[in-house]
């Protein structure tokens, strides 16, 4: 069978002064479908020095985000007759590297934690359950099948410029999940913390985050209506006045 070329980034803070992309060829067998099944076999057939994170390999626990061939994806479930050779893999960009394909999430999460990623309810706690109707259930939908891989905030310039205060598409399609979700009684805390000119504003549509989110999810379009419900909320508190 044909040999492929992989050129990985490498960086080991310990022994080198500069990261360098480092090529090796192999063999594609027919068990191996998915980009993680190969880069597996690379470092335990070639260099067991070669660092990245894998865990679920189904693509629900996000933790195998990597840049390939240029675009943030998960290597568990990018089909690797997709990729052209030579396959290209560098850690998700915007984010340190603590060594080869493994990034910080520090950053990622702090902004995340930020939006209060629970449910806030002051109402007496019902017998049972806090119930929905099934239309309230679908508005959540599209928002809670986030598996927080950061292939999208990572992809994201205006996150790049500034990671310590623009939340970042990911904890904001999370902050738009509670903020519809009508069990959650933050509504109009959610919207006043958003409301700045770093955290949610610095988002400027330029919809790197959708192109490359695993799930199929589309952070742009919530950002646009945690926009939307911020003008109508400031219309009505306007009003009221
Ligand atoms: S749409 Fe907004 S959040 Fe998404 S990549 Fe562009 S600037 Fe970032
Ligand atoms: S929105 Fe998509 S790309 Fe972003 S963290 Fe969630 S699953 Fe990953
Ligand atoms: S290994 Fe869990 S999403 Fe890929």
């Amino acid at each position: 069978m044909k040999k492929k070329i992989f050129k990985i980034y490498r960086y080991n803070p310990e022994k080198n002064k500069y990261p360098y992309m480092e090529t090796f060829s192999i063999n594609f067998k027919k068990t191996d479908k998915m980009l993680l099944d190969v880069m597996i076999r690379i470092k335990s057939e070639i260099d067991n020095s070669i660092t990245f994170r894998k865990s679920c390999r189904e693509g629900i626990c996000g933790s195998d985000a990597i840049n390939i061939n240029g675009k943030n994806g998960l290597a568990c479930i990018t089909n690797l007759k997709k990729l052209k050779n030579p396959i290209i893999l560098k850690p998700l960009p915007g984010l340190p590297v603590i060594k080869d394909l493994v990034v910080d999430m520090k950053i990622f999460f702090k902004q995340y934690y930020l939006i209060k990623p629970y449910l806030i309810n002051k109402n007496i706690l019902p017998k049972k359950e806090r119930l929905q109707s099934q239309e309230e259930r679908e508005l959540i939908n599209g928002l809670y099948e986030c598996i927080l891989c950061a292939c999208c905030t990572s992809s994201c310039p205006s996150f790049w410029w500034h990671p310590k205060k623009f939340i970042g598409p990911a904890g904001l399609l999370q902050a738009y999940r509670f903020i519809i979700d009508s069990r959650d009684t933050n509504f109009e805390e959610r919207l006043n913390f958003l409301n700045d000119k770093y955290k949610l504003l610095k988002c400027k549509t330029i919809m790197n985050c959708l192109n490359v989110c695993p799930k199929n999810l589309n952070p742009t379009k919530a950002i646009l209506k945690i926009k939307k419900l911020i003008f109508i909320n400031k219309i009505k508190t306007f009003f009221k006045k």
